[in-house]
């Protein structure tokens, strides 16, 4: 095996060791679980026999080879025997109530009808020991959780089934296989012995919340946000959903920071916590190191009877000064090894002060957009969770200046923003007026004078014969224009199946061999709509719950090798916004309530991506906190909640990841559609951060003139902003598309503004594995590897026989196909030799932002993808062109989404009958 070879087993360890670390305990009265040798075992609940393996949406499209779910990993396991009476009365009703799998996105169910527990079932499991009750919540895009049964909240069958388990079971266990936290009033109500969130672990969460259940791993994950009593206690919660503007009223009072600093009697499980099946006693000292230094000072002793991990936590308090502030902030965190009984760890932290500084937007402190530490005692707290963290030390701090920033994003027009008052009282005060607006500060770079085509490729850039400018004064504004562009969904110039292609593209920015390069979805592993088979990792919030991120950075450089295997440069993800709301619908694939948490991971998650060459993108940048309108609601954000909360996780992974690529969002941030802001993509990422990679839009994104609506076609003024790659086009080398060159020539994008642009974009790709396929520098061991990965073919049992008419064509009417996501329809066909025009008409009832591919495989090798839109219920045509031999051959159709109807297919020759290949 070369040094490029993938290891699925050392993937699938890690990927279940992680879903085990990221399984949270909030409750386990008389023991529950562990479960014991010989425990008869009642599983109640559908969602035990659909295993959510992530979200949905560009999240959650992974083809797997395989999904363990927590039933089938409890079957695997000797220790225990199942209620099989029950499982079977389960497997009865199923049949009649099948999995609902909606249509597209934006339609999919957020949970399952759940089977009302009747008195037999209780009967037949009345001798078990113990219970489990597994219940689900899935999410996606374009639509968030609503704070209703199904959703949010428990329906009335599943409370009942909670209460008639526990009621019967002084041994029920209720896992959650959720991608968020949902209300959880019915622990108090039902008091069910245990409670387990396992979230949504991909295809080896069954096995990780198995090795939890049994004890084979001791739980040791922890809550990334608070579970409040009620979804009205988040305080964001009474703008979230709006249509059109969505102010952030809290401003830094997100999560804990909230009610630990107001409202600590709503929290029922606070942030960072989660119980082990052994106890641990921490001892704790900080102290002021240097003037830049925190150093803390831990030791963790296993105090129980069993082997476990431990998560050591800390957090800072400011003094409260002219500058208010939360009552903790996250600054570090540590997981110990395996400790055995007795054992014990010491941890030392040497924690940088900036990690808690605060933002002064205002000048309050006399240094306006300033990250500063206040004038007085600041005291740090360590334990294992954010509520019973202990005072381990204070220090005096005089007023210090870390880091003099620029006002970037400020609000259109100040807002009353939540401030703490003396006493800890919620008071609001007006966000500062704005200094700059959105254009007042962007900068026009020179232009690299226009050499023409001097015979240099990139390859002489990257063996450092000619400089990269020598190298860009060679592109016409035609290939400046053109490098912009982006293609997708399914291009055939990159990976099949794979979200878009860029750089290389067009034939004129080949001959410089310019490589075309790959970006595929992510987060939860590499989504590739042709059917391909990928790894499918835990979702974003399990692996922040793990507080690992060394075992992070380790599962992630198994993607690393995963995307290098599939010739992708970068994977779209990780996500790393932060959960403003519970009611977020993508929640599940972002980290946490903490930017600091959120950004020690996404940094993890890179450093593994980045040792095999390829990377991620990190998205979305930023302030994507809702799905519902994400293309036009506004959020309105003051310029210091961005700083210390919005932006900081994203700061964290640019600088240790360190990123080397960045996507924008949908939506608008205090008026300006983020593709198109210079005050991001330029003035933060670049400037204030040193970042020198891509930023890209997201997936047919929009801009505006700020005080006017955004626009499909505005994209000149995401190119003057730095956002360098627009995302996706169907041909870059269209230029009609867009108003790239109407204002390149009226001036208002300029030449050297494309040229840096350009030079962005090609640095990426000299560092990118698809460089090395152009130049022909892949080592054979490398390219062995890649032959010796699985293919998988097509069922051949399954054909339908078609023979050509008298012209050479053939027709195949769709009714009655399944078009459900991951089908196939396959079929022989006798055909003649020639180029043929195979259209395919479809329609479907989503609306146009649904992606729904179909991928053409002919004798397993893909003609294309054919990327419908959902059509409103309009038919709708889509062809692809290839030429083929006279004979036979089969073809198989691949589904990547739910929600077309096909009409037919038609194959219609066009000349070169005979063409013999
Ligand atoms: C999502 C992105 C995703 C892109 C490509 C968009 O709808 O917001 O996160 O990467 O599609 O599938």
């Amino acid at each position: 095996m070369g040094r490029y070879a993938l290891d699925m087993e050392k993937y699938a360890d890690l990927a279940r060791t992680a879903s085990a670390e990221g399984c949270v305990l909030l409750k386990n009265d008389n023991s529950t679980l562990p479960l014991k040798k010989g425990d008869k075992v009642a599983v109640f609940g559908r969602m035990a026999f659909h295993y959510y393996k992530s979200g949905l949406g560009s999240g959650g499209l992974v083809n797997t080879r395989y999904v363990v779910g927590i039933l089938d990993a409890l079957r695997a396991c000797k220790d225990i025997a199942l209620d099989e009476e029950l499982i079977g009365i389960y497997e009865k009703w199923i049949k009649d109530h099948p999995y609902d799998e909606g249509e597209g996105w934006g339609l999919v169910p957020w949970s399952q009808e759940e089977m009302p527990v009747t008195e037999e079932m209780l009967q037949t499991a009345s001798g078990d020991d113990v219970a489990l009750v597994i219940l689900g919540r899935t999410a996606g895009e374009d639509q968030d959780n609503t704070d209703k049964p199904g959703s949010y909240k428990l329906t009335r069958t599943e409370e009942d089934l909670i209460r008639k388990v526990s009621s019967q079971f002084s041994r029920t266990a209720v896992i959650l296989n959720v991608g968020n936290i949902i209300d959880m009033k019915w622990v108090r109500e039902f008091d069910p012995a245990a409670v387990l969130y396992a979230w949504q672990g991909g295809q080896e969460g069954g096995n990780g919340v198995c090795d939890v259940l049994t004890g084979r791993v001791n739980p040791c994950g922890k809550l990334t946000d608070t579970i409040a009593e009620d979804i009205s206690d988040y305080p964001s919660t009474s703008n979230f959903g709006d249509l059109q503007k969505n102010y952030y009223k809290e401003d830094i009072y997100v999560g804990y920071r909230y009610f630990e600093t107001f409202a600590k009697d709503k929290v029922l499980y606070p942030f960072g916590f989660g119980l082990s099946y052994t106890s641990f006693s921490v001892q704790a000292s900080a102290e002021e190191k240097d003037e830049h230094t925190v150093c803390v000072k831990a030791t963790v002793k296993n105090t129980g009877t069993k082997p476990g991990k431990e998560v050591l936590e800390v957090y800072a308090k400011a003094p409260q000064g002219v500058l208010d502030t939360p009552v903790r902030v996250l600054c570090g965190f540590a997981k110990t090894k395996e400790l055995a009984a007795g054992e014990e760890e010491h941890i030392t932290l040497e924690i940088p002060k900036n990690t808690f500084a605060s933002y002064d937007d205002s000048g309050v402190t006399g240094h306006r957009d300033c990250f500063v530490l206040l004038e007085g005692t600041y005291t740090i707290y360590v334990g294992t969770d954010v509520r019973t963290a202990q005072k381990a030390g204070s220090y005096p701090q005089t007023f210090t200046v870390l880091e003099q920033l620029e006002e970037v994003c400020a609000p259109q027009k100040p807002f009353a923003r939540m401030t703490r008052k003396p006493g800890d009282v919620i008071g609001y005060s007006d966000t500062p007026e704005r200094i700059y607006g959105p254009y007042d500060r962007v900068e026009k770079p020179a232009e690299i004078s226009q050499t023409g085509d001097k015979g240099y490729r990139l390859e002489d850039v990257y063996d450092k014969k000619i400089s990269m400018e020598t190298f860009v004064a060679q592109l016409s504004d035609e290939d400046l224009i053109m490098l912009f562009r982006g293609e997708g969904m399914c291009s055939p110039k990159v990976t099949p199946g794979t979200a878009a292609a860029f750089a290389g593209l067009t034939s004129s920015l080949r001959k410089f061999r310019i490589p075309a390069e790959c970006a595929s979805d992510g987060p939860s592993g590499i989504r590739m709509d042709c059917g391909t088979k990928a790894f499918s990792l835990p979702n974003g919030t399990l692996l922040g719950c793990t507080f690992n991120c060394e075992l992070v950075r380790q599962l992630y450089e198994m993607t690393g090798l995963e995307l290098r295997l599939n010739r992708v440069d970068t994977l779209l993800g990780p996500g790393l916004n932060i959960h403003r709301n519970p009611l977020n619908g993508r929640n599940f694939e972002y980290i946490s309530e903490d930017p600091f948490l959120t950004g020690k991971m996404g940094a993890a998650q890179l450093q593994g991506l980045n040792i095999a060459g390829s990377t991620g993108t990190i998205k979305h940048f930023a302030a994507n906190n809702q799905e519902t309108k994400r293309h036009e609601a506004d959020s309105i954000i003051s310029v210091r909640a961005l700083r210390e909360i919005y932006l900081k996780g994203f700061e964290i992974a640019v600088k240790e990841g360190p990123a080397r690529s960045v996507m924008t969002t949908y939506g608008p941030v205090n008026g300006v559609w983020t593709a198109g802001s210079y005050d991001l993509n330029t003035i933060v990422l670049r400037k204030d951060w040193g970042f020198s990679g891509i930023v890209m839009t997201d997936w047919w994104a929009k801009a505006n003139h700020e005080g006017q609506p955004s626009d499909p076609r505005i994209h000149a003024v995401m190119a003057a902003a730095q956002n360098d790659v627009y995302m996706v086009t169907a041909d870059a080398q269209d230029m009609q598309q867009d108003d790239m060159l109407e204002e390149f020539q009226k001036g208002n994008l300029t030449r050297g503004q494309l040229q840096r642009n350009a030079i962005n974009i090609l640095q990426f790709v000299l560092k990118s594995p698809a460089m090395l396929y152009e130049m022909d520098r892949i080592s054979p061991e490398e390219l062995k590897d890649r032959k010796n990965a699985a293919k998988d073919d097509p069922d051949v049992s399954k054909m339908m026989k078609f023979v050509t008419d008298e012209q050479g064509n053939i027709r195949i009417s769709g009714g009655g196909w399944d078009t459900h996501q991951g089908k196939e329809i396959l079929a022989d066909l006798d055909m003649k030799a020639g180029s043929y025009e195979l259209q395919m008409k479809v329609k479907s009832n989503l609306d146009d932002l649904a992606q729904l591919p179909v991928t053409v495989y002919l004798d397993n090798i893909i003609k294309g993808t054919l990327s419908f839109r959902g059509s409103k219920g309009q038919w709708v045509t889509q062809q692809i062109r290839f030429d083929t031999f006279e004979g036979h051959h089969y073809m198989k159709l691949y589904f990547g989404a739910t929600g077309l109807t096909v009409d037919h297919i038609a194959f219609q020759l066009s000349g070169g009958a005979d063409k013999e290949q």
